[in-house]
């Protein structure tokens, strides 16, 4: 015969406790630590920023961005910039915000890139000589590869046309495949290149705007032809190149 401890009653009250002090112990946990994730993410973002422009193994990625980079807000179409807050401007997420974006699929523009929505506004980040003129500019781009949207900046000298350097710092490509976008064996082939930039089967060589495609990776590779095309082109940051290119930032 069974106890009252082992009543049906209460054998539901104590798992309906459990439940209840689990879901305030991780609801808890979950709003306390947020402030920490995004200070995490925005150092990781800072990091990838400081080593597109050449600045690596950082003590304090905080204040070696804020000594080094510039963070500015362009207007896509102007190519001016404006007065937006840089370090609330989530490059990821502004494309889902009906105030700073929009469907490419309804202004007829062709999505190459395959990113659906563009912004109106996006963050550039320029990194300054010891003269104080600019060195690097880094722009945030993103594009679809083979399994989603890969993000990364692309860097590049002062004159707006000559590559620095690329990195993803977020993809779902395959490891050893598409993944290889990481590869510093990869990437270094982009320095001193210029824009715009074909990615080709096999070598490219010593064209200057040719890259050697990532082999068995060439839906990857062409993504980020496409993001590189994209972001670069009058629907991306163009209009602020073409000043940059007629010497704005000197
Ligand atoms: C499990 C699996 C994962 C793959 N991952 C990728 C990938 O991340 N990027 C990519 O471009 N191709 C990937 N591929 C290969 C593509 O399907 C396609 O064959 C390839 O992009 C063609 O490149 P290639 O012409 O250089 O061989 C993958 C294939 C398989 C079976």
């Amino acid at each position: 015969m069974s106890s009252n401890n082992e009543s049906i009653g209460k054998t539901l009250t104590v798992v309906v406790s459990l439940c209840l002090v689990c879901a305030i112990i991780v609801s808890f946990a979950s709003v306390q630590l947020r402030p920490l994730q995004q200070a995490n993410k925005t150092k990781d973002i800072q990091s990838n920023i400081l080593s597109a422009a050449g600045i690596s193994k950082v003590d304090d990625v905080f204040e070696t961005f804020n000594t080094n980079i510039e963070a500015r807000v362009v207007d896509m179409s102007t190519g001016e910039f404006v007065d937006t807050d840089p370090s609330t401007f989530d490059f990821e997420k502004s494309k889902y915000d009906a105030a700073l974006s929009y469907s490419l699929k309804e202004k007829g523009i062709e999505d190459i890139a395959g990113i659906q929505r563009a912004t109106t506004q996006a963050p550039v980040y320029i990194s300054k000589k010891q003269d104080g003129s600019t060195d690097t500019i880094i722009l945030p781009i993103q594009g679809y590869g083979l399994w989603g949207i890969m993000y990364g900046f692309l860097a590049l000298e002062s004159d707006g046309e000559t590559v620095k350097s690329i990195n993803f710092y977020k993809h779902n490509e395959t490891p050893g495949l598409g993944g290889e976008i990481q590869n510093p064996q990869w990437t270094a082939k982009w320095e001193g290149k210029e824009l715009p930039i074909q990615i080709v089967k096999g070598t490219a060589g010593s064209d200057e705007h040719k890259i050697d495609g990532l082999s068995g990776a060439t839906l990857t590779s062409n993504g980020v032809e496409y993001a590189v095309d994209f972001w670069t082109g009058e629907h991306g940051f163009g209009p602020f190149l073409a000043k940059v290119r007629e010497g704005a930032l000197n």
